[in-house]
């Protein structure tokens, strides 16, 4: 989704925005754009299509000012052209705008019937006009603000200034993040605080229909009635080097790399490594108190999208088999909308990398007016799910920058193991030395991922190979199933190549009829309880002429035979399989993305952050 930069301090505005949209084109985006004070006035310079077209530019642009503003924009409402890029200006106001508008129709007849001159498609102009009109009357941003938050409906968060106030920057915002950087008199504002980490780590996070209003280096956040609201500021200990890209040839490869890493980051809160036991730990709700709800806790309600809901599907058969405590499992989109009958004593849970997903967030407030306890697990410490959950676990895989996900994924998969543990030993569901076992199986997957991580080069010297299919079926049943689904997705999202996840038995039900030497299955047959009947599917896949490429745990000579392609995967305990099946299938789709020339990191269409419905 778009980003947004802001900047008033001494240092140039053209590089501090230009480094800090950088940092946020992770996010998706299809024009771009500046407007920085220069005389007097907020020169504009927009581009469509990538930053670097900004960047050439800007390159002959000097800016005599020390305010300004940027903005990478993911189209809504009008085409992804330069007309229709931000920051939008009228009358000596400058916005820019992440998000939509709602009512943009009635405030566009508004305006129009006023004669005003509308020169773009967008719904973000409009308020730009709403504003101008009002700074007008009243001469003080901050007011022309106030005046039009009330009028807007939607979601959104906005930044802006004017000519005529060159001390003064206002954003506000309902819905999508918005943070605050705090510097040595300077100020900045941004989507996120990856783009400022290189000038800041002290940030104030804005809740909704908050106003920051900047005055020089003086920073106030105030209610949407302008009353002081007191903000806590909070100090961030990512560094901007773990942003970078570390030699890698993209993001998304060294965010593959990490997991050996990630994975062990995500473990280590919740495992006492020395007695092989498992201690969960959450924040919200101590220790103890955590157990005590899990233990009477009849029902556990799941909710989350793409990536995430295929963790949260493994946290169900997980949960169910350890803790035997029924889970629901929703996408948010549908959650949301299809009155769900929510019990007391569920217990409901948010999964989200980002913290930010509308429909997630929705699901989550919902869910909070019903009364019920809400769990998170996020990524992103102090996003909007984070703050608004009462009961926090964190992924920390650090920053993830490619669009699809990857390390997050498997640190998602790392706390739920961890989380279905825990609540099978408060049951008092798990011998001692299951848990053992279990604990040992978890601790040994990192260094099985470094193991995992040589099919690197394998799928680099097959991807040409990997090309010709026209289809990926990939396959799975149990705990497989949830890996078979994200491993298609990952191939959709960034080969653009039709791939289903399906659950092996359901083969014979339709998707057989998929099958011929053009469609690759992809057979998720590690050696756990579903291994004969997994083994039976890919047989029929092969009589009818499907070429195999299997995953199956160790030298698994039966398996070798009835494949094109097989791939040992190190032999472990069956809670450790799907951790390992995940890597080769996000090295594969990496790299015959790559192969086909794709743009891996930011794959078209698609965001990092949906922070619209
Ligand atoms: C795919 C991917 C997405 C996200 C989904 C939800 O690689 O990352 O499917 O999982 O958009 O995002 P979060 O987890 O941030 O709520």
């Amino acid at each position: 989704m778009c980003g947004i930069v802001g900047y008033l301090g001494p240092l140039n505005p053209k590089d501090v925005i230009l480094q800090g949209l950088k940092k946020l084109e992770y996010r998706g985006y299809d024009s771009a754009g500046v407007a920085i004070l220069h005389d007097g006035h907020a020169k504009r310079i927009r581009a469509s299509g990538k930053l670097s077209a900004l960047e050439d530019k800007l390159k002959s642009e000097t800016f005599n000012g020390h305010l300004g503003i940027g903005h990478t924009r993911w189209a809504t409402h009008g085409a992804p052209t330069e007309r229709n890029a931000h920051p939008h200006q009228v009358g000596g106001v400058s916005l820019i705008h992440n998000g939509i508008i709602e009512n943009y129709q009635e405030i566009r007849q508004e305006l129009l019937s006023k004669g005003a001159e509308i020169s773009s498609d967008t719904d973000s102009e409009l308020v730009a006009h709403l504003i101008a009109i009002e700074v007008e009357k009243t001469q003080d941003l901050e007011l022309a603000v106030e005046k039009v938050l009330p009028r807007l409906r939607g979601a959104f968060s906005i930044v802006v200034i004017w000519d005529q106030a060159p001390q003064d920057m206002v954003a506000f915002k309902d819905g999508p993040p918005l943070v605050v950087g705090l510097g040595d008199d300077q100020v900045f504002v941004a989507s996120d605080v990856q783009a400022l980490l290189a000038y800041t780590k002290k940030f104030i996070y804005l809740d909704d229909r908050e106003i920051v209003s900047v005055k020089g280096s003086q920073v106030q956040i105030l209610t949407s009635q302008g009353a002081p609201v007191v903000k806590e500021v909070v100090e961030i200990n990512w560094s901007p080097e773990m942003v970078e890209k570390q030699g890698f040839a993209h993001y998304m490869l060294k965010e593959i790399y990490e997991q050996p890493r990630s994975v062990a980051a995500a473990l280590e809160p919740h495992i006492q490594a020395d007695k092989h036991e498992v201690q969960l730990s959450t924040e919200g709700l101590n220790s103890e108190s955590f157990q005590e709800l899990l233990k009477k806790t009849k029902r556990f309600c799941i909710v989350a999208c793409g990536t995430s809901f295929y963790a949260g599907q493994l946290a169900k058969y997980l949960i169910e088999k350890l803790a035997q405590v029924p889970v629901d499992l929703d996408v948010a989109s549908e959650f949301r909308y299809r009155s769900p009958l929510l019990e007391k004593d569920t217990l409901f849970m948010t999964i989200s990398q980002s913290g930010e997903t509308a429909d997630t967030l929705a699901a989550l407030r919902l869910a909070k007016e019903k009364g019920l306890q809400i769990l998170s697990l996020c990524n992103v410490k102090n996003s909007t799910i984070d703050r608004e959950a009462h009961i926090k676990l964190y992924m920390r895989s650090g920053p993830e920058i490619g669009v699809a996900s990857t390390k997050a994924f498997t640190s998602t998969l790392s706390v739920l193991s961890c989380l279905a543990l825990q609540w099978g030993k408060v049951k008092g569901l798990l011998s001692q030395k299951d848990e053992n076992d279990m604990v040992q199986a978890l601790l040994a997957v990192p260094s099985q991922l470094e193991v995992v991580l040589a099919y690197d080069k394998y799928f680099k010297e097959m991807a040409h190979q990997l090309r010709n299919y026209r289809g990926f079926l990939y396959m799975g049943r149990g705990l497989s199933y949830p890996i078979a689904m994200e491993g298609a997705l990952k191939m959709k999202e960034l080969a653009y190549l039709h791939a289903e996840g399906y659950a092996a038995g359901e083969m014979k039900h339709g998707p057989l009829a998929l099958i011929d030497h053009r469609m690759a299955i992809v057979m998720l047959c590690p050696q756990d309880q579903w291994y004969e009947k997994t083994f039976s599917n890919l047989e029929e896949a092969k009589a009818r002429g499907g070429e195999i490429l299997a995953l199956g745990s160790g030298e698994d000579e039966s398996l070798k035979m009835k494949s094109q392609y097989y791939l040992p995967l190190p032999k472990a305990h069956w809670l450790a399989n799907p951790l390992l099946s995940t890597i080769p299938l996000q090295l594969m789709a990496y790299h015959l993305a790559s192969e086909l020339g794709y743009d891996v990191d930011q794959p078209r269409n698609l965001a990092k952050s949906v922070t619209v419905e």
